[in-house]
This record gives structure tokens, C-alpha cells and sequence, in this order.
């Protein structure tokens, strides 16, 4: 009974003691470390010696990438680590302590900076204070979480199935090379914690190490010192390709359908104009995702070539009509038109012979037939002469009124025969609208195919 409480206490006691001077330990050892430390100086061993700051990257999540403002916001997890010479302990001395984590704010720092930020409001590299790991050898490790926001040049040529490089350059901003180098920590950026994005798929993560002098006038030609990660990554196309470029070439092929509407619905015009208004909206649409830049991506200059497809057969469907329209004035069509259209263009595209319903030129000796024998049988029956010339002056009226009957009647048949000459004309310019309609269908259709395979070709 005695025995264990007093091994109890002793227990209790040295637990006491060890933890007493743990802290002691700790609290001296900082004391010993940061007495005379001086974190405004560059803690390398001579003054000329170059001190060398490891860096890594780790992307963890693409945030956004906007093609508008070409920039790129990523969640990064940042590594740095430098030798800091005056930060060293004798571990078999210090009990075998060999790492110390103090704040941040206590040691001195590189002042690397990411060159491509843009984030305005960027005011070091973490919000909340952040702490460094100090091993005996005078190794301290900075971890810093982050969000950047950085420039990146968005080249959308070939939207949607573009492929995006983003540099992120990491280097000091005042120290030159002969102060501080850089070097990249494991040779390439880090992936392993990054979560699977929605509209990108990274490819690649690749860090160069470079040393290069930038024309300031203060001191021309001092190299600096950076590595920049190079993030590659390629566009999920699936949703444009459902969203924007299904519709957009649904319309183009749509719009062919225009010239097949017969004519007389007059439904032809509103029916092409509601297409192009369409397709102008797609165009609206495209413009809010892709930069204001000189080269459009092929699916920009697509729709604007099927506007211009759009709007010449507008005009197109325009004239065809006027050549239908042949209510005011009829001429007779042209012989070589009727030739070049009617018969070889309409064999051409498919429409049979159409020429074979031509007029045939009036045939005025038909009227004839119907002139009557108007030399009724003069000679008489002897009659009286009071009756002769009775029955004379009646014969006279009555040829006088089949004359007149005779001259409306045959003036009816011309008019029906001039009625049915204009709407044989009619018919062939009809015809000659169709074989121009259809002969536009085939172009347009042609034209389509022929530049959307051309865009893909040059993808
Ligand atoms: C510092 O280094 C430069 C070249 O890197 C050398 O010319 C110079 O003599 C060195 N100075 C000292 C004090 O070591
Ligand atoms: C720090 O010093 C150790 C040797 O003391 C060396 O192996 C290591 O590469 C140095 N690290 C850096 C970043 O200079
Ligand atoms: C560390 O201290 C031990 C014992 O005091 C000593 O033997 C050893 O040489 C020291 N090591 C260094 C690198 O100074
Ligand atoms: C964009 O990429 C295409 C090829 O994908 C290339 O031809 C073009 O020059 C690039 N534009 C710019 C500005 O880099």
C-alpha cells in the first residue's frame, strides 16, 4: 500500500518534471535562438553566399478560369524551405529537440511573389498568421494554404476543344540571384490532392527553374531567379458541344429548309428572318464567354459565316419571289433561260425535264370556225314586195346582231386565250423560281458542309 503511493507520487513527479523542463527546454532554446536573431537579414553564411529557397506547389482546386478576363484563380497549397544559418542547435545537447515551430512573423522570409498575380487586394500570402517548422540543421519550412488569382493568356482558337497553359512563376521580387535562388522542390508541381474538376481536365504540371535579368534602369542586366509551374489543362467539351454547337449547327441546317416552303405561303421570309435572329442570340451568347480578342475561335467565325449564309439567302429567297411574282407584267420567258433553267439546270438538280409545258404560239385560224355563214339564202319565196322588203329589213337586224354576238363572242375567246397564255407563262416562271430555289438549297447545303468540315480540318 505504501509502496504503490509512493510510486504513484515518484510517477506523478517525474512526469512533473520532464514537462517542466520540456517547456523550459523549448522556452530556452527559442530564447537561445532569437537573443540576437535578426530577421531583417538574409540568413545565409557569408554575406556573398547565395542562399537557396526550395519551392513547391501543390494545385488543389481550379477555382475558375475566366476566358473574359483571362485569368485563372487556383487553390494552392505553397512549400518553401531555405537554409536559415543563424536558426542551427546542437540537438545531443538540447535533449534531443530537434525542431521548434514558431510564428512566421519571427524569421526572416524570401519575398517571392507570384509574377502573374492580378489579385488587387493581394496582401501577402496567407490572412491568418502562419507558422515555420525549424529543424536543428537550420532547415525552416514554410507551409502556406492560398488562393491566387494570376493572368494567364486564354488562347480560345479552338473553343470548345481548346487546351489552356497557365504559368505560375514564383521568384523573389528584390533579391537577385546572387542573394537568393530558386529551385523547385520535387522537379514538378503536385497533384495529389487535387479535386476532379467539372470544366477542366488538367493534364499536366510541370515546374522549369530560370534565371533571367529584366531591363529596370536602376541596375540593368541583374539576373533574378524563378520557377514557374506550368498548369496544362484541357476544356470538357461535352456541355458545349451539347449547348452551343449542336443548336448552332441545327440552325444552319434548318435554315436550308427555307427554300424548299413553296411559295405562295409567303411564309418564306418571316420563316428565314426567325432563323437569323436565332442564330444572331447563339452569336450573343458566344460573345459573353470568349475574350474580346482579335482571333475568333473557329466556332465564333462559323456562326458568323452562317449569318452571312443566312442573310445572302434571305435576299436570295427575296429575288425568287420577285421572279414568281408575275402578276403585273407577263413576258414570255426567254428562250435561252428557259433552255438553260428549265430543261439543264432542272435535270441537273434532280427536277426532271421541265420545260416540256411551253405555250404554243396562238393559233388565230381556230376563231374562224366559229364565223358564221352570215349570207343567209337571199333568194326568196316569191312574196309580196311589201313582204319581201319586210322579211329583207328583218334578215338585215338579225345579221347585224349576230355580227355584233359574233364580235363579243370571238372577243371572249381571245381574252380566254390570252387568260390561259399568261398563266402558261406563269407556270414556266413557276418553274423557273423552283429550279432557282432548289439550285440555291443545293449551294447553301454545299457551302455548309464545305466550311463547317474546313473548321473542324483546321482544328
Ligand atoms: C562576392 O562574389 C563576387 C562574384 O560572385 C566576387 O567577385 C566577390 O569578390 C565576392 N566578394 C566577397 C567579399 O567574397
Ligand atoms: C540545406 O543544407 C543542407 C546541408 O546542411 C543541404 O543538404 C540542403 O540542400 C540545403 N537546403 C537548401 C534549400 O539549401
Ligand atoms: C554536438 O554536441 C556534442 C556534445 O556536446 C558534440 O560531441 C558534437 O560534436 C556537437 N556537434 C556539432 C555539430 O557541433
Ligand atoms: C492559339 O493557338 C493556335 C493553335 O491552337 C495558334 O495557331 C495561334 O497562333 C494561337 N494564338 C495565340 C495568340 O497564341
Amino acid at each position: 500500500m505504501e509502496l504503490s503511493w509512493t510510486v504513484a507520487v515518484l510517477v506523478m513527479f517525474t512526469c512533473v518534471i520532464g514537462r517542466t523542463t520540456g517547456i523550459d527546454l523549448q522556452r530556452s532554446l527559442y530564447n537561445h535562438l532569437f537573443d540576437k536573431y535578426n530577421k531583417a537579414l538574409r540568413p545565409s553564411s557569408t554575406p556573398n553566399s547565395t542562399l537557396i529557397v526550395e519551392i513547391g506547389v501543390e494545385l488543389t482546386h481550379l477555382i475558375d478560369m475566366n476566358e473574359k478576363h483571362q485569368t485563372l484563380t487556383a487553390n494552392l497549397w505553397l512549400t518553401m524551405g531555405w537554409n536559415d544559418s543563424y536558426l542551427r542547435w546542437n540537438d545531443s545537447e538540447w535533449r534531443g529537440v530537434t525542431e521548434l515551430t514558431v510564428p512566421d512573423s519571427y524569421v526572416w522570409k524570401p519575398d517571392i511573389v507570384l509574377y502573374e498575380n492580378v489579385d488587387q487586394y493581394f496582401k501577402g500570402w496567407s490572412k491568418s498568421e502562419t507558422y515555420v517548422k525549424l529543424h536543428h540543421n537550420g532547415y525552416v519550412l514554410w507551409e502556406i494554404p492560398t488562393v491566387t488569382l494570376s493572368s494567364c493568356q486564354v488562347n480560345v482558337s479552338s473553343f470548345p476543344f481548346d487546351r489552356q497553359k497557365c504559368p505560375l512563376k514564383f521568384g523573389p521580387w528584390i533579391h537577385s540571384s546572387y542573394e537568393v535562388e530558386m529551385r523547385s522542390m520535387a522537379g514538378e508541381g503536385s497533384l495529389t490532392s487535387f479535386m476532379i474538376n467539372a470544366e477542366w481536365h488538367v493534364l499536366s504540371f510541370t515546374a522549369q527553374t530560370h534565371i533571367k535579368s529584366y531591363g529596370e534602369a536602376f541596375d540593368i542586366g541583374t539576373p533574378y531567379s524563378d520557377v514557374t509551374f506550368v498548369l496544362e489543362f484541357q476544356r470538357k467539351s461535352t456541355f458545349y458541344v451539347f449547348n452551343l454547337l449542336l443548336p448552332c449547327l441545327l440552325l444552319t441546317f434548318l435554315m436550308s429548309t427555307m427554300f424548299y416552303l413553296p411559295l405562295e405561303t409567303g411564309e418564306k421570309l418571316s420563316f428565314g428572318v426567325s432563323i437569323l435572329l436565332a442564330i444572331v442570340v447563339f452569336q450573343l451568347v458566344l460573345n459573353e464567354v470568349l475574350p474580346e480578342s482579335e482571333d475568333l475561335p473557329w466556332i465564333g467565325r462559323y456562326v458568323i459565316l452562317a449569318m452571312i449564309m443566312m442573310s445572302v439567302s434571305l435576299s436570295l429567297s427575296v429575288m425568287v419571289m420577285n421572279v414568281c411574282d408575275c402578276s403585273i407584267t407577263v413576258r414570255p420567258m426567254p428562250e435561252w433561260a428557259r433552255r438553260l433553267f428549265l430543261k439543264v439546270l432542272a435535270q441537273l438538280l434532280f427536277m426532271g425535264d421541265m420545260s416540256n409545258g411551253r405555250p404554243t404560239t396562238l393559233q388565230t385560224d381556230e376563231t374562224e370556225t366559229f364565223q358564221m355563214d352570215l349570207n343567209i339564202e337571199r333568194s326568196t319565196t316569191p312574196l309580196d314586195p311589201h313582204d319581201q322588203s319586210e322579211y329583207q329589213i328583218g334578215t338585215e337586224i338579225l345579221a347585224s346582231n349576230l355580227r355584233k354576238i359574233e364580235r363579243k363572242h370571238s372577243f371572249l375567246i381571245s381574252y380566254m386565250k390570252e387568260m390561259d397564255r399568261k398563266e402558261e407563262v406563269r407556270k414556266e416562271w413557276r418553274a423557273l423560281a423552283k429550279v432557282l430555289d432548289r439550285l440555291f438549297f443545293f449551294i447553301y447545303i454545299l457551302t455548309a458542309t464545305v466550311c463547317l468540315v474546313v473548321f473542324v480540318a483546321t482544328l
